[in-house]
């Protein structure tokens, strides 16, 4: 901690001299020697590359010159090669090159690590399918149901209007644990969880949790990259005078009834305070 010592009044350090037996001339300051220790390698170097260009620069302003004297007499002349010392201009098009071999590479090494190009990140912004207008149709109730997977045909299912081709979904297939989601719009039970009782699209009575949870399966399906939104399913108006689904937890279908009478005590009682 000499520095230390230093700065407290003490001795200052020895100075450093250097005895190293080869020694060449200091590229940067004249007169001085400096030796050719390895640490001193790169700016030797550096200081040798600069002198080779500028022995280039030199020859070919030499070469200019003749040229242009020759140009001025009105000699026939050889075009003028580059200056071979020019820094090389990048541009765009040198950018743009830059970046896709940057691409290829980064593609390429994800195939050999994970096996894939995309390293495992899927989204549907790297499915073709996704820039390819899909044609969209109208589906009416009785004509989504016809789509479940039998004779052939793709698997459809509705989330609040939206019909999504789930064909590649395995638990849609007939048979799998979600195939009951299939030719319906049973938007209710996404949110809720009774895939028994709430296969509709009726939303009403519904607590923020579960719209919550419906809203999830909607993005879920929007952005998924194996299922494609072939168009929206017109289901025919909900008469608010029919009952609400109730839920298929007794206890949240108590709460629920309890919440309802609740309002209509509460709406009773507002009417006759107004009268
Ligand atoms: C509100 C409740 C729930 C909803 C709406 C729901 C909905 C779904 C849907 C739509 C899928 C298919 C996803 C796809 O397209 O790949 C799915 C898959 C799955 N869910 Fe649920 N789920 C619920 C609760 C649960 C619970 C509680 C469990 C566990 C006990 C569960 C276990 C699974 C499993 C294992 C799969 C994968 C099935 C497969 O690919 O074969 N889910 N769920």
């Amino acid at each position: 901690m000499s520095w230390i010592g230093e700065l407290s009044g003490g001795k200052p350090p020895e100075p450093y001299i250097d005895d190293s037996p080869n020694k060449v001339p200091d590229p940067n300051i004249p007169n001085r020697m400096v030796s050719t220790k390895s640490a001193n390698q790169p700016f030797l170097a550096y200081k040798e590359y600069r002198v080779d260009q500028e022995a280039k620069h030199a020859a070919w302003l030499e070469k200019k010159r003749v040229h242009d004297e020759k140009v001025a007499k009105g000699e026939p002349v050889e075009p003028l090669e580059p200056d071979p010392t020019e820094p090389v201009e990048i541009g765009l098009f040198g950018l743009l090159k830059f970046f896709f071999i940057l691409f290829v590479c980064i593609a390429l090494a994800g195939k050999f690590f994970t096996g894939s190009y995309t390293w495992d990140y899927q989204t549907r912004l790297l499915q073709l399918k996704t820039f390819i207008p899909q044609n969209q149709r109208l589906f009416s109730e009785s004509l989504l149901a016809k789509y479940n997977g039998e004779d052939g045909r793709p698997l459809y299912l509705a989330i609040d209007g939206d019909v999504y081709d789930v064909s590649k979904g395995k638990a849609y297939q007939p048979g799998g644990s979600y195939h009951h989601f299939v030719g319906t719009d049973a938007a209710r039970a996404f949110g809720t969880g009774c895939f028994q009782t709430h296969r509709t699209h009726d939303l009403r009575g519904m607590s923020d949790r579960e719209l919550a949870g419906l809203a999830h399966w909607k993005q879920f399906y929007a952005n998924h990259k194996d299922y494609v939104k072939v168009g929206r399913v017109n289901h025919p108006p909900i008469n608010p005078a029919t009952p609400i689904p109730e839920h298929c937890d007794p206890k949240k279908a108590q709460a629920a009834k309890e919440e309802e009478e609740a309002k209509k005590k509460e709406k009773t009682k507002s009417e006759h305070e107004e009268l």
